[in-house]
């Protein structure tokens, strides 16, 4: 089941800043069901470029519990393809193609409601963060801590909005702006300063590299549990004609015969054929792992490998932390050798939810601890008062 595009209607233009642009997508009636998205999730957009296509994501910077229009919000790149196409020549009344919405970068609804909610957004980054935001005061009674970068005022995408939401929700929005302009690039210092309870929070942060590499770098240095840790990164793939090759003959790799992969709970066994993906191979026998742009930079793929070895063709949208600790992206990965091949597609869909139990259970036992000792420190004093 390759990924299909339906022509969505452009409904309203935006111009937020001199940069960056919202785009209000109609989605026709009979595909309101297949449109559903979660906060945080993006499309993947097909669109023409001279004699080829190219593929591109972005993110819906609308909330889908308060019913809003699907929005996307564009920021020029300097020298990029799409993004300065679509803010100077895309008008009302004109179509895109678009998938139907992907991508891992939601609210886990497990977590428990008062939960503290740590946003990080960086420029364009803004845009699925302020979904997650908007999401969760719906939602939830989570409190929230918002740190958003830009280089200065001017550059705030979305800024009235973010002002007016802080207001209205004072008792638990934390709403801090970073600008460069004042004095500097944000530091670990202006970070450390806004966590509080680290120990049973997550943390979302989705911005320019540098701006995440810091925020992930400060977080693991104040003990913040990895995969309380949900990372957006906004990159492009290869356009054909930028392609780069793949250095590894894929031929010269053993493979086994057939490779496990856990989906929906349930562990499958997919006969592997010798130079397809394993997510090409899933496919051909009848799953549907989650998938988007099948290029390597959407991350809808994500799965974790738990046995044997697998080669990725490219794997822009995962970080060399997330590659070292075994997550593959299944429309990129073969087998890398004859070896057992497992890999579970479950396991990151919602890998804040273990982690999430383990800190509260960390904190109750610390609790616990504490009050047997403070138990005991009060039947001592009574056995000496009553001797
Ligand atoms: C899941 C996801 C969600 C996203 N959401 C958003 C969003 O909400 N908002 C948003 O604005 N963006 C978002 N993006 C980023 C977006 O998809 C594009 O990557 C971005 O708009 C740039 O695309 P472009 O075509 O303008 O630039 P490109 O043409 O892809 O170029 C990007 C940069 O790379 C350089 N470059 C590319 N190839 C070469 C080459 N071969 N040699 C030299 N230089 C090269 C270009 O000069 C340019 O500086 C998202 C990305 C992902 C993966
Ligand atoms: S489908 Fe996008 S990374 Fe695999």
């Amino acid at each position: 089941m390759s990924v299909e595009f339906h022509e969505l209607r452009v409904s309203a233009v935006i111009r937020e800043t001199t940069e960056c642009s919202s785009f209000e997508l109609r989605v026709p009636d009979e595909l309101a069901e297949a449109y559903r998205y979660k906060a945080g999730q993006h499309l993947t957009f097909k669109l023409p470029w001279d004699d080829f296509e190219v593929t591109r994501c972005y993110s819906l910077s609308s909330c889908p519990d308060l019913g809003e229009p699907m929005k996307i919000g564009v920021k020029r790149v300097e020298g990029g393809r799409i993004s300065n196409w679509l803010n100077d020549s895309l008008n009302v009344g004109d179509s895109l193609f678009a998938s139907i919405p992907q991508g891992r970068f939601v609210l886990d609804p497990e977590t428990r409601s008062g939960t503290p909610l740590f946003l990080f957004a960086g420029g364009s980054g803004i845009t699925p963060i302020i979904s997650l935001l908007k999401s969760a005061l719906q939602t939830t009674k989570r409190p929230i801590t918002l740190l958003y970068a830009n280089q200065n005022r001017d550059s705030v995408i979305y800024g009235d909005e973010l002002d007016r939401l802080a207001d209205a929700h004072s008792d638990r929005v934390d709403l801090h702006y970073h600008f460069d302009s004042d004095g500097g690039y944000l530091d670990q210092a202006a970070i450390d300063g806004r966590l509080h309870h680290t120990d049973i929070a997550e943390f979302y942060i989705c911005g320019p590299e540098p701006f995440m590499e810091l925020v992930e770098h400060t977080l693991n240095e104040s003990g913040v549990h990895e995969e309380l840790i949900y990372i957006e990164r906004f990159v492009s793939p290869a356009d054909p004609d930028r392609a780069a090759h793949d250095e590894v003959d894929i031929a010269s790799l053993e493979s086994p015969e057939v490779f496990s992969l856990w989906l929906n709970g349930r562990s499958r066994t997919v006969p592997y054929t010798q130079g397809q993906t394993l997510l090409q191979c899933a496919q051909a026998a009848g799953l549907n792992p989650a998938h988007s742009c099948e290029s390597g930079f959407c991350g809808s793929c994500m799965s974790a490998v738990k046995t044997g070895e697998v080669h990725m063709r490219t794997h822009e949208a995962l970080s060399e932390r997330e590659v070292a600790r075994g997550v593959a992206l299944l429309c990129q990965s073969v087998p890398a050798s004859a070896e057992p091949l497992e890999l579970d597609a479950d396991s990151t869909s919602f890998r804040t939810a273990s982690a999430v139990k383990s800190s509260y259970s960390k904190a109750w036992s610390r609790l616990a601890a504490v009050a047997v000792f403070a138990c005991m420190v009060a039947g001592t004093l009574v056995l000496r008062l009553v001797h």
